[in-house]
């Protein structure tokens, strides 16, 4: 682990934001995140019986600037998806410092962690640790220092939240009624890490699934919850026309391979369009294409790779197959053929709606209902939580990242969500957990 360069840790503007103190400041050459010792039990968290939003909200105070630092920390040093060894590292340290039982390598980086009794009812929640190969362009003081890789998705924030409700839950294990897991997801940005943690068992008995995500478009304070579809289904598209090469002065003598891409290109958003039902949305989108040799040689060979993108599970399923069928038909009718590859990325996240007002009702206690956001529309992105949710009820909430200013969007190299977000995540994330289990022994 490196170690940090702690003299700018809290910038005053950010410690008065955030009601730190000096006492808070680290100026000494070890990293704060291991000089820190666990807070004795007796400052630890104690809820009332009807654990009430006053409760959680005195303790929380207490964890926020170790969460702050803490986020900056693995903002400065992001790792790529399936690469997350020293962030792992970190997750892990954190947990067992909570009391909590902790397995590493769980789905290559993935790091699995329970609380409570060894039996009982089981809920989990789902956060995820890989940075995007992004060169950070935010000018902040704990940007990456890693050259072009950057926490451009908030997964950093969604670590954290993870850790810190782990440290709001961990003095509260005697009083469980049953078992917490948090999962600490690696390889999300390749939708490859939910499979990973899923084979290795990490949703072996668990009866409820939680997730979070941000969202720059909310407000800091603020959460958005939709029940059903939440993301899309995705999928990756390759596409190879095959023609026949001839003279460019020629193309009667040939068949020209990248004209028919071409026609498969505009042909598959005109299929689209005509053949499938227009209230259930599809998106094709090609990213890539390439093919030819020289200016005067018809082509033989064109590689095209794009996404594909809905929201209907059961259209999803057919949609690999009509893809292949409209492509052969195109091609053929104009003399080529084609190989068609297609590979599911994520099947749509959908949002249990019993486990949604759970996290609304939490919400609105703890935020306020003001601050409790029904989004309208679905999202056409793609995650893979939905990976986990098979077979297991789930719900993700989108958790508001925009400070005054507002908050640029998800993926940009200038991404930097408002920090306060921490604190509303780890409390709305955590009276979820505990309401699931039906409150405090
Ligand atoms: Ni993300």
């Amino acid at each position: 682990m490196a170690t940090a360069d702690t003299a700018t840790l809290l910038p005053s503007r950010q410690a008065q934001t955030h009601g730190l103190n000096q006492r808070h400041r680290f100026h000494g050459k070890t990293s704060p995140l291991m000089a820190l010792p666990p807070p004795p039990l007796s400052q630890a968290i104690t809820l009332p019986a009807d654990w009430c939003a006053a409760g959680l909200e005195a303790p929380q105070r207490q964890h926020l600037p170790e969460l702050i630092q803490l986020r900056r920390h693995i903002h400065r040093h992001p790792e790529l998806s399936g690469q997350e060894q020293r962030t792992a590292a970190l997750v892990a340290g954190e947990l067992r410092r909570w009391g909590w039982r902790v397995r590493e390598g769980v789905g290559r980086t993935g790091v699995l962690a329970e609380l409570g009794p060894s039996q009982g009812p089981l809920v989990a929640a789902r956060v995820d640790m890989d940075a995007l190969p992004i060169e950070e362009r935010t000018g902040l003081d704990y940007a990456s220092r890693e050259q072009g890789l950057m926490h451009a998705c908030g997964h950093d924030v969604h670590t954290v939240v993870g850790l810190g409700t782990a440290a709001l839950l961990g003095p509260l294990a005697p009083r469980l009624r049953g078992r917490v897991r948090l999962l600490f997801q690696p390889a999300e940005e390749t939708a490859e890490g939910a499979a990973w943690m899923r084979a290795a068992g990490a949703m072996d008995g668990v009866e409820a699934l939680f997730g979070v995500h941000v969202f720059p478009s909310l407000a800091v304070g603020s959460i958005g919850l939709r029940s059903g579809s939440l993301t899309a289904a995705a999928g990756e598209l390759e596409i190879e026309v095959l023609g026949e090469s001839g003279h460019g002065a020629r193309p009667h003598q040939s068949t020209d391979a990248i004209w028919i891409a071409a026609r498969v290109v505009s042909g598959l958003q005109e299929a689209i369009s005509r053949r499938l039902d227009p209230l259930h949305p599809v998106v094709v989108s090609f990213g890539r294409i390439e093919g030819g040799k020289a200016f005067n040689v018809i082509a033989d060979h064109v590689r095209l790779l794009g996404t594909v993108r809905c929201l209907d599970l059961e259209l999803h399923a057919r949609l690999p197959g009509w893809i292949e069928d409209t492509v052969h038909a195109l091609c053929r009718g104009h003399g080529g053929e084609a190989r068609v590859r297609y590979r599911c990325i994520a099947p749509p996240v959908h949002n249990d709606p019993e486990l949604t007002n759970l996290v609304a009702e939490a919400a609105a206690d703890l935020l306020g209902h003001s601050q409790v956001v029904w989004l309208e529309q679905p999202s056409l992105g793609a995650e893979d939580f939905a990976t986990l949710q098979h077979g297991v009820r789930g719900t993700m909430f989108r958790l508001g990242v925009a400070g005054a200013a507002g908050c640029t969007p998800l993926h940009s190299n200038s991404f930097s969500p408002d920090e306060g977000c921490l604190e509303v995540g780890v409390r709305v994330l955590s009276l979820s957990l505990l309401r699931w289990l039906g409150g405090l022994a």
